[in-house]
Order: C-alpha cells, then sequence, then structure tokens
C-alpha cells in the first residue's frame, strides 16, 4: 500500500475525501495534519478527529498545524461550509485525542525516518503546513514522492476572486514555496473539480448505502451543493478534494499536462492566480502535472463502491 499523509481544512469535501482513504485499502494514512482555511484551525482539526471516527478509525494520528497562512490574514469560508466548517450532519463531538505534537514537526520527521521516496502528501487545503515544513527541513524536498493537491484554476477562472481558487488564495506565499520546490506535483484544479458536479441524484445514492457514513456523506453534501448550485446555476456543486485521493487510487480517471505554474504573490487585483503555461509559451521548466479532465462517472462510481466499504 501507498503511504500517505494528508493535510486537511474539513471541510464537507475535505471529509468526503478523508472517508475515500480510509475506505481504500491501497492507501496507509501515516497521519493527518489540519491546516487553517475553511474554518479556523480548531475547528478543521476537530472536524479532522469526527470524521475518523465516523469512519469507526480513531487509531488514525491527527495533528494540528498553521493557525494562520505565512504572511497574509486568514480568509476562512463559512458562507460555503457553514459555522463549523462541517455544517450538514449532526456528528457527535470526538474523542479520540488530538496528537501533541506540532503537524509541521510530524511531516519533518515522518519523512526523514520513513525510506526516501514512499511518502505521498495529499493538500487539501492551503498549502501553509508543507510550506513550513520545507523552510524548517529542505532535505526533506527530494524525499517526498509527490505532493497531489487541490488547488488553482486556470480556462475556469477563480472562486474567490475572478481569478484565484481559495486554497492558493488563502496562502499563495505558502503555494509558492511548494511550486518552487522542485518535488513532483499533480495538481487538481477547478477545472477539473468543476466537473465533478454533486448532482440530486449522485448525492441522494450514498443515502441508499443505508450506513452512518452514507447518510451523514449525503448531508454533507446537501448542505455543501447548496452555495455553488446557486453561484453556478448547475446541478449540484463541484467536489473539489475527493478528486486528489481519486487520483492515487485511479489516475486513469484524469487528464493533462505537464507545464509550468507560477503563482502570483504581489498583485492585490490577481492575488493568489495560478499562472499556468498551458501552451509553453514561456521557457520555464515544467514542474507540475496540471489535470483538465476527469471521468466524473467513474469518479462517483468510485466513491459509492468505496464509501460502502465502511
Ligand atoms: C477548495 O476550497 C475549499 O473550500 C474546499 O475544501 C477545497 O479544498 C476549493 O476551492
Ligand atoms: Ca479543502
Amino acid at each position: 500500500s501507498r503511504k500517505i499523509i494528508i493535510d486537511t481544512d474539513p471541510g464537507q469535501d475535505d471529509a468526503v475525501a478523508i472517508l475515500l482513504a480510509l475506505s481504500s485499502a491501497e492507501l496507509e494514512i501515516v497521519g493527518m495534519t489540519a491546516v487553517a482555511g475553511n474554518v479556523p484551525l480548531r475547528l478543521t482539526e476537530k472536524n479532522a478527529r469526527k470524521i475518523c471516527e465516523l469512519a469507526g478509525r480513531p487509531d488514525i494520528k491527527v495533528f494540528a498545524g498553521a493557525i494562520r497562512p505565512l504572511a497574509r490574514e486568514l480568509v476562512t469560508a463559512e458562507e460555503v461550509h457553514g459555522e463549523t466548517g462541517l455544517n450538514g450532519p449532526q456528528l457527535p463531538e470526538p474523542t479520540m485525542e488530538l496528537q501533541d505534537q506540532y503537524a509541521v514537526d510530524f511531516i519533518v520527521e515522518t519523512l526523514m525516518k520513513e525510506v526516501s521516496g514512499t511518502i505521498t502528501l495529499c493538500a487539501l487545503g492551503p498549502l501553509t503546513n508543507i510550506a513550513l515544513a520545507l523552510i524548517r527541513e529542505p532535505k526533506i524536498a527530494p524525499r517526498i514522492k509527490e505532493i497531489v493537491l487541490m488547488g488553482g484554476g486556470f480556462f475556469e477562472g477563480g472562486n474567490v476572486t475572478p481569478t484565484a481558487e481559495f486554497n492558493i488564495y488563502v496562502d499563495p506565499h505558502a503555494a509558492d514555496v511548494v511550486l518552487k520546490s522542485g518535488i513532483p506535483i499533480v495538481m487538481m484544479p477547478l477545472d477539473v473539480t468543476h466537473k465533478a458536479l454533486t448532482t440530486a441524484k449522485r448525492t441522494q445514492a450514498f443515502r441508499k448505502l443505508g450506513t452512518r457514513v452514507g447518510t451523514a456523506t449525503t448531508e454533507m453534501l446537501e448542505f455543501f451543493e447548496r452555495f455553488d448550485e446557486e453561484k453556478y446555476g448547475t446541478d449540484g456543486g463541484p467536489l473539489h478534494d475527493p478528486c486528489v485521493i481519486a487520483y492515487l487510487l485511479k489516475p486513469e480517471l484524469f487528464r493533462g499536462r505537464n507545464c509550468n505554474v507560477t503563482v502570483e504573490t504581489a498583485s492585490e487585483l490577481t492575488m493568489g492566480m495560478t499562472v499556468i503555461d498551458w501552451w509553453g509559451v514561456t521557457k520555464r521548466p515544467n514542474n507540475a502535472m496540471v489535470m483538465r479532465d476527469i471521468d466524473h462517472d467513474a469518479f462517483f462510481a468510485l466513491l459509492l463502491e468505496r464509501l460502502g466499504r465502511l
């Protein structure tokens, strides 16, 4: 099985991504690190634990990381995710404990300890924890197998500003560190996730599983999709973060291109914009596999089948 660290800011779509990972024997979750993003850190770390308990996995190690972005003030998204970050289902307060260790230290320690090239980082929120780990111990960079991240957008534009996607916008400086790290990166931008729509039929299919996880998933998606449905006028909202985990399980569901990606960190107008050289018009070296298309039917079939195992 493949060893992963999930860095996350749950978030209903983060939660579904975590459930997908927990239900997949191909993946071994070495640890889960929470970051401030959709809601403040004290909520994201708690939500991560709630999801582990929902899946019957209180043994997963959950760590709290950065309380705020590297340079900018924290921007949150309660209007999308609700006050708790996980509005929708009534999940009990978690009883499993948060680990004492700082998430950034855990990432560094794990990468230095495990066999080089065996750990994949799955980034589902702002990239603050991962950037801090790279700054603290640059030796981890060549030891990381791959970073698969949800973030950015190109032809699709942004979802927080006309040009910026939320995860990159919240901490553009961290994204800059990660993109310049030389680590192999796979990027799931809005161009992919806006094609993974939670139609009513797909959303209700989870409830029909007749399990606690299935019901909670439907309730999360019902809450989560209302925002984007209204905004984009689509049937269902985009299910962003599970694309990262689905890629690890079935990379053939995605199509993209190797290109150069840089992040705007100076202009207030386009702060957090991912500048993706899709047509190779610069001579800048490729630093990311940027996905653009997804087999969304197969993606939802995978989700349903896997969550049905929990
Ligand atoms: C990203 O922002 C968050 O609201 C979601 O969890 C996802 O990671 C989408 O822009
Ligand atoms: Ca997220």
